[in-house]
């Protein structure tokens, strides 16, 4: 599902550690080869079964504004002078909301390693202009947008608080393989709207040579806190980008499969590959 050179996977893994959201840019606009990179991936990204999102760059001096400046009112923006956008497209595939957090999360986490600041938005923005920036056809949507450009030096980011490894999986860390413990590691520092971190990890098998890491909306038992929509299936789609790179970093290729049994809820279910 996700191939990549050991480069790539390094850097990648890097940035889970450092990246942050960034909401104040500089308004600098980012070279032509790093444009042009960024938009090699958006085309080329890997994407999850049953999803296929079309995840577009938008540049251009005004992009940022016309994006983010529509606010009823004409109130101030809470992100400020971003010099790039990217439109995360969905025509109606099953899976797409997962897609549009595993593949706009490829680009977020390459974006991070090449210094670039980057902040998910997925609810006060301007669907029209992104949708016509983006050159989207009639048939398509816009899932969410992600905001990019040159972070302000001056501007603080903050640490956000994260759940411990108790509160996302069932299984105490050092019960678990190395690769296992690192890749739920990962998703810890995931982005997700709000700040929510809506995942709880199963694991089955662990002391088999095929063990499987079921992902789940939530702890079994824990009331649902709202409708399965939006921002938490692209938080998901996060989580399971932030798992594979964890995993392939602990030296276990895998894959995910999507479940779309609703009545129990799960998720998505990973194993090992070969
Ligand atoms: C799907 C998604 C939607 C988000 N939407 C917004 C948003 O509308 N406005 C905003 O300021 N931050 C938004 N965020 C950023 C989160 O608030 C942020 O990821 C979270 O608080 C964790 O902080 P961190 O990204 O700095 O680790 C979104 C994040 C995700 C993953």
């Amino acid at each position: 599902m996700m191939s990549m050179d050991s480069a790539t996977l390094l850097r990648w893994r890097q940035a889970i550690d450092r990246r942050r959201s960034v909401r104040k840019f500089t308004g600098e606009s980012l070279e032509p080869g790093i444009v042009g990179e960024l938009e090699q991936l958006c085309e080329t990204c890997a994407h999850l079964p049953g999803g296929g999102v079309r995840v577009v760059l938008v540049s251009g001096q005004d992009a940022g504004r016309r994006i983010f400046h529509w606010l009823p009112g004409g109130m101030a923006t809470f992100i400020h002078r971003s010099s790039l956008v990217f439109a995360i497209l969905s025509s109606g595939l099953p899976h797409d909301p997962e897609d549009a957090g595993f593949c706009g999360e490829q680009v977020v986490l390459d974006a991070c390693s090449r210094g670039v600041g980057t902040c998910w938005v997925s609810g006060t923005f301007s669907r029209k202009a992104a949708l016509s920036l983006a050159g989207a056809a009639s048939s398509e949507h816009v899932v969410c947008v992600v905001a990019a450009g040159w972070p302000d030096p001056g501007a603080s980011v903050r640490h956000k608080r994260r759940k411990p490894f108790s509160r996302i999986c069932d299984t105490p860390p050092d019960a678990l393989p190395g690769w296992m413990r690192g890749a739920i590691n990962c998703v810890q520092l995931a982005p997700s709207g709000t700040n929510l971190q809506p995942w709880w990890f199963e694991v089955r098998g662990r002391a088999s040579c095929t063990p499987e890491v079921v992902l789940w909306p939530r702890k079994p038992g824990w009331a649902s806190g709202g409708l399965e929509i939006g921002p938490r299936r692209i938080d998901r789609g996060i989580a399971m980008l932030h798992f594979s790179v964890g995993a392939s970093s602990g030296g276990a290729d895998g894959r995910w499969r999507l479940d779309s049994d609703s009545d129990r809820g799960a998720v998505a279910r990973f194993s090992v590959e070969g």
